[in-house]
Formats: C-alpha cells, sequence, structure tokens
C-alpha cells in the first residue's frame, strides 16, 4: 500500500490517496495539460455505437407491443431529463454546501424494463445476441423483431443460454429482457444483491445462482460456467464493447434532449454530468456518448462510495484494474450495493479513462439523506446508489459561478417493492 502512495507525484494526489484509505468523502480533478490526449481508441468505437442505436430502432415494434411505457416514444428506451430547482436548493441547506441552481436529473431511475442505467447496455447485449442466435439457428428475420414472439421461434432460443455475474441492476436487466425473447439465462449474483433482485428475476424464470463473494468473483464464476457450456453466451461486464455501446447511445441521445430544453452547451456554458459508478460500464459509456457530441465542453464526474472507489483508485495510482480496494483495505459493505464493485474494467479504463473530468466518493450517511431528501422534496423513490450524483452536485468547486448546466443521473429505483422503499426510507431517519 505505501508503495502505491510514493509512486504519487504531488501533495494533492497524496491527500486524496489518504482519504480512500480512510474512508473519508472526498474529490479528485485528475491533471489535464502537457501531452495533448491520445483519442485514436475511440474513433473505433463509433460504430459500434451507431449500430447500437440501429439494433434499438429495429427492435422499436417489440418494446412497443411488450412495454406499454415505451409507446410514447414509439418503442425507444428513454427517461425524462428534468430541472430539479427545489431539490438543488433542498441540498444545498441539507449539506451546507453551494449545489448549482441550474440541476437537472436524468430520470433512469425509472427507465423502462429494469428500472435502471443498466437496462441500456444489457438490453442491448441481449437484443445483439437474439439477433447471431437466430441466424445461427437459422430463424428468419424478415418480418420483423415480432417473429421474437412466436412460439415456434421461442421454443428455439430457449436451447442458448444467457449467462451474467451482477451486483443486480444488469442481472436485472438482462434476466428480465433474455426472459422476453426466449432465452434460458443464468444471473451470478455477488454478496451484494438484494433479495428482491433474486426473487424478482425467479418470478419471470431466471435461474439465479448465489454467491457468498464478491461481484468479481460473481463475474468470475459465471464466465466458467459459460465456458463450458457451447450453447452459452456470456455477457461480460468487466469487458463487453456491446454493453458499453448500449449505455453510449444514452449520451448521444441526450445532446437532443438538452437541445429540445433549449439548453446550450459549449466552451461558455459547459455541462457538468454526475455519474453514479460500479465497474465503469455504465458512466464510461455515458461520457463516450456525450464526449462525440460536446467533446471539451462536457466534464463527467464519476463518484463511488467510500467503501468502494475502485476506478478513482485505477485512476489515480495509474495500475487501472491491476489494483482493488482491497489492496488499500477497504471493500467494506455499501448500501450502494449497485455500485460495490472493488475493481474497475480494465477496457473502460484504457478506453475512456482519460475523458473523466474529475472524481467524487460519497458515504452511505450522505447517500440516505439525499434518498430521503429527494424523496421529500420532489417525490423520487431512488436506490441509494442513484443518489450518488445528486450528492457530487457542485463538487468541482465552480457551482453557479461556470455559467453552466449540472446533471445527476439517476440509476436505478423504481421497480423496488414499496415496502423495500419504505424501510429505506424509515431507516433514513436516523442519517
Ligand atoms: C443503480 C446503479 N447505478 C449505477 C451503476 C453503475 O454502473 P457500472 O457498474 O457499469 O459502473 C449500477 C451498476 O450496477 C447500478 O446498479
Amino acid at each position: 500500500m505505501h508503495s502505491l502512495r510514493d509512486a504519487l507525484t504531488t501533495d494533492a494526489d497524496r491527500a486524496v490517496f489518504d482519504d480512500l484509505v480512510a474512508g473519508r468523502p472526498t474529490v479528485w480533478r485528475p491533471h489535464r495539460g502537457g501531452t495533448a490526449p491520445d483519442h485514436s481508441a475511440l474513433s473505433a468505437l463509433a460504430p459500434l455505437v451507431d449500430a447500437a442505436e440501429d439494433r434499438f430502432r429495429w427492435f422499436a415494434p417489440l418494446f412497443e407491443e411488450l412495454f406499454p411505457d415505451t409507446r410514447g416514444r414509439g418503442g425507444i428506451i428513454e427517461s425524462e431529463l428534468t430541472k430539479v430547482t427545489a431539490l438543488s436548493e433542498a441540498l444545498g441547506t441539507g449539506f451546507d454546501a453551494p449545489v448549482p441552481a441550474n440541476l437537472w436529473v436524468k430520470r433512469d431511475d425509472s427507465l423502462a424494463v429494469s428500472g435502471s442505467v443498466k437496462s441500456r447496455g444489457g438490453i442491448h447485449e441481449v437484443l445483439q445476441t437474439a439477433v447471431e442466435t437466430a441466424d445461427e439457428l437459422g430463424i428468419d428475420l424478415a418480418d420483423g423483431p415480432l417473429t421474437f414472439l412466436s412460439e415456434t421461434t421461442r421454443e428455439r432460443m430457449a436451447t442458448r443460454r444467457i449467462v451474467v455475474g451482477s451486483t443486480g441492476n444488469l442481472g436485472m436487466s438482462i434476466g428480465l429482457m433474455g426472459a422476453v425473447l426466449g432465452f434460458s439465462v443464468t444471473v451470478h449474483m455477488s454478496h451484494d444483491a438484494k433479495q428482491w433482485k433474486k426473487d424478482r428475476l425467479r418470478a419471470s424464470g431466471v435461474e439465479v445462482v448465489e454467491h457468498e463473494t464478491d461481484f468479481t468473483e460473481a463475474v468470475h464464476a459465471g464466465r466458467l460456467a459459460a465456458e463450458a457450456d457451447p450453447h452459452a453466451h456470456f455477457i461480460d461486464d468487466e469487458n463487453s464493447r456491446s454493453l458499453f455501446a448500449g449505455y453510449a447511445v444514452a449520451g448521444r441521445r441526450l445532446a437532443g434532449q438538452l437541445a429540445a430544453s433549449s439548453v446550450v452547451v459549449d466552451a461558455g456554458h459547459p455541462l457538468t454530468v454526475y455519474l453514479p459508478c460500479g465497474i465503469g460500464g455504465a458512466p464510461g459509456g455515458i461520457t463516450y456518448g456525450l464526449w462525440e457530441t460536446f467533446g471539451d465542453a462536457v466534464r463527467c464526474v464519476f463518484v463511488e462510495p467510500v467503501a468502494m472507489p475502485s476506478f478513482l483508485l485505477g485512476r489515480l495510482t495509474g495500475r487501472d484494474d491491476a489494483v482493488a480496494v482491497t489492496d488499500i483495505g477497504r471493500g467494506e459493505a455499501t448500501l450502494a450495493d449497485g455500485l460495490a464493485v472493488g475493481r474497475p474494467s480494465g477496457f473502460v479504463d484504457a478506453t475512456v479513462g482519460h475523458l473523466v473530468a474529475g472524481y467524487a466518493t460519497v458515504t452511505d450517511d450522505e447517500l440516505m439523506r439525499v434518498l430521503r431528501l429527494a424523496h421529500d422534496v420532489a417525490g423520487m423513490k431512488l436506490e441509494p446508489s442513484a443518489c450518488a450524483g445528486l450528492r457530487a452536485a457542485g463538487c468541482l468547486g465552480d457551482g453557479d459561478g461556470d455559467g453552466g448546466t449540472h446533471i445527476a443521473w439517476l440509476t436505478g429505483g423504481s421497480l423496488m417493492p414499496d415496502e423495500e422503499f419504505a424501510a429505506l426510507l424509515d431507516s433514513s431517519a436516523a442519517f
């Protein structure tokens, strides 16, 4: 551990490292300047995101048919972008800190199908796998995506399995979507996963394997099981380009939503986006989609629990996925189960890590206070992980002085059973 610290070159970085070790909330702005960053690996991703957009469009009639919530958008899975002035004021008062008044929220907490940011990537990879599987099985898709609803197609799809490791929400999106398309699905859940998520999946016919280990181990177990089954496709949260492309579509679409709300984003009006981060796939993909559109005018901030600051630790030390939070004595339980990842994605780190403008860590205590405020002031039902972006709003220190727009990405909550949320709200009174 000391060697990790000794390798840091500035007092500011060493202070952030000490905060991580001590479990104190912190903010880190990576150094910029010197040689221009190398964006060459990024251009290879654009065609994948184009293909993901096309795929979502092709499947839209199926979503309209199956998920009535998507009909208002022609079968496109998308969430609202809304301004939350009263909540911004309440956060400022509650935490006695400046929170930008021009604060918006992106409502992925109520995204169709699985009620979280993970819907976007998880569903995308299931759709891609479905088309590839249909091709392998000789299923003719000339009549469009509703072919997947026919009994004969479903029977044939059921001979193929999708396997994934998850802290909960990725498993939910893949399990629920995979089951709809007739796949057999197995979800390997880490010990952090909530019981209601396992129950929901089992009720939809998904096989859930419970592990007493952390997320990295659950992914590993899933990968081994899939390798042993010639008819299984493993969805790899650590490395998947297909997941990443699905998340990136959201970044592109946000540009359209901002324009529709007459929000200007340019060098004089920067956009700061606060993204809850687990392994880094969802925030990384969104960062990429936003960077494509806005370049340096967008600043993405990754927000992690103090128990699991894996992405920040990887970037700060330059060790990326070669370092885990347990190497600095952290990795304890957190209420932010969706963000309970001890080692970041090496792929996301290497491709978009240099685009991230800042990092923040938050305590469980803070998440619970935000959860209560968001409910009391704005009527929102958020899971603790989804509160991370709101807590970090304004953390880069320029508050309203930057003349820009701030967006907290709300990442999960709507599928949480009411009694589960009521219990969370009750317990939030203690924080
Ligand atoms: C609610 C919620 N928010 C954010 C994330 C972060 O996504 P990622 O693990 O891809 O960084 C997750 C991951 O499961 C999640 O469940």
